[in-house]
C-alpha cells in the first residue's frame, strides 16, 4: 500500500538577506497531528524558515510539498487557504480593533468588508476564546487593552477561525507564567488530538521534551 505523504515537506531551503545567509538548505517534513519542535539558538533561522512557510518571504532555492503536491507560498493568505496559520513571535494583531474584528480579519471581504460582523463575530469568537481556556476575554474589547497572553490566545483563535491543518508558533512560551504554559501545552494536545499538526519552535529544551513528537535541530 503507498504511504500517505507528509502533510508538509519543505526541502532545499535557502534564504539570504543582504550580508546574511538565514537559511542554507533546510529540510523539514511534518506529518498530520504530530508537534513537531523546532530547536535552535537565537539567530539560527528559525523565523526565517516559519516565515516562508507563512508566505511572509519567498525562498531564493528550495521546494515545498503540501500533502503531496508542489506548492508556491506566494502570500500569507495563500498558506491560510491551504491551512496553514502562524502564531509570531512579534504578533500581528491590530491593537485599536476588537478582538472580534482581529479573529475576522483576513477572511473572505463581504460588500461590508468583514464577513461575519457585530453580534455573530462575538459570538463565534466568544466560543474559539472558551475553547482555548480564556472565557474571560471580552471580544467586544480592543486588543491593545490586553495582556501579552492574552493577544496570544486572540492570535491562536485567529488561526482556529480558519479551517486549519497546521498551526506554526514561534516561541510561544515567552511572553507566558508557567499556568499559562500549562494551558498552552493543553491547548497543543487538543489540537493533536483533532488530527492538527503543531511546529513549536523554542530554544528551551525543557518544553521541547515536554511537547514533542520529533524535534529538528538546526
Ligand atoms: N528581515 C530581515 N532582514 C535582514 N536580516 C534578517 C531578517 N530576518 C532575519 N534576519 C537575519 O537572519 C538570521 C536568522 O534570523 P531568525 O530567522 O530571526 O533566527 P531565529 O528565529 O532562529 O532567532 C539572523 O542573522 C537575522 O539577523
Ligand atoms: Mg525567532
Amino acid at each position: 500500500m503507498a504511504q500517505e505523504p507528509p502533510l508538509l515537506s519543505m526541502s532545499g531551503i535557502a534564504k539570504s538577506f543582504p550580508g546574511v545567509r538565514a537559511l542554507d538548505g533546510v529540510d523539514l517534513d511534518v506529518q498530520a497531528g504530530e508537534v513537531h519542535c523546532l530547536l535552535g539558538q537565537n539567530g539560527a533561522g528559525k523565523s526565517t524558515l516559519i516565515k516562508v512557510l507563512a508566505g511572509a518571504h519567498q525562498p531564493d532555492e528550495g521546494t515545498i510539498h503540501w500533502r503531496g503536491e508542489p506548492v508556491t507560498l506566494r502570500s500569507p493568505i495563500a498558506a491560510m487557504r491551504l491551512g496553514i496559520a502562524t502564531i509570531y513571535q512579534e504578533l500581528d494583531l491590530v491593537e485599536h480593533l476588537s478582538v472580534a474584528e482581529n479573529v475576522h480579519l483576513g477572511h473572505e471581504p463581504t460588500t461590508a468588508g468583514f464577513v461575519v460582523r457585530g453580534k455573530a463575530a462575538r459570538t463565534s469568537t466568544a466560543q474559539l476564546l472558551e475553547r482555548l481556556g480564556h472565557p474571560e476575554i471580552d471580544p467586544a474589547r480592543s486588543v491593545g487593552e490586553l495582556s501579552a497572553a492574552q493577544q496570544q490566545i486572540v492570535s491562536m483563535a485567529r488561526a482556529l477561525s480558519h479551517d486549519v491543518r497546521l498551526i506554526v508558533m514561534d516561541e510561544p512560551s515567552a511572553a507566558l507564567d508557567p499556568d499559562e504554559v500549562d494551558n498552552l501545552f493543553r491547548i497543543v494536545a487538543d489540537l493533536t488530538a483533532d488530527g492538527v499538526a503543531v511546529v513549536y519552535i523554542s530554544h528551551r529544551l525543557v518544553e521541547i521534551r515536554r511537547s514533542g513528537d520529533r524535534v529538528t535541530g538546526s
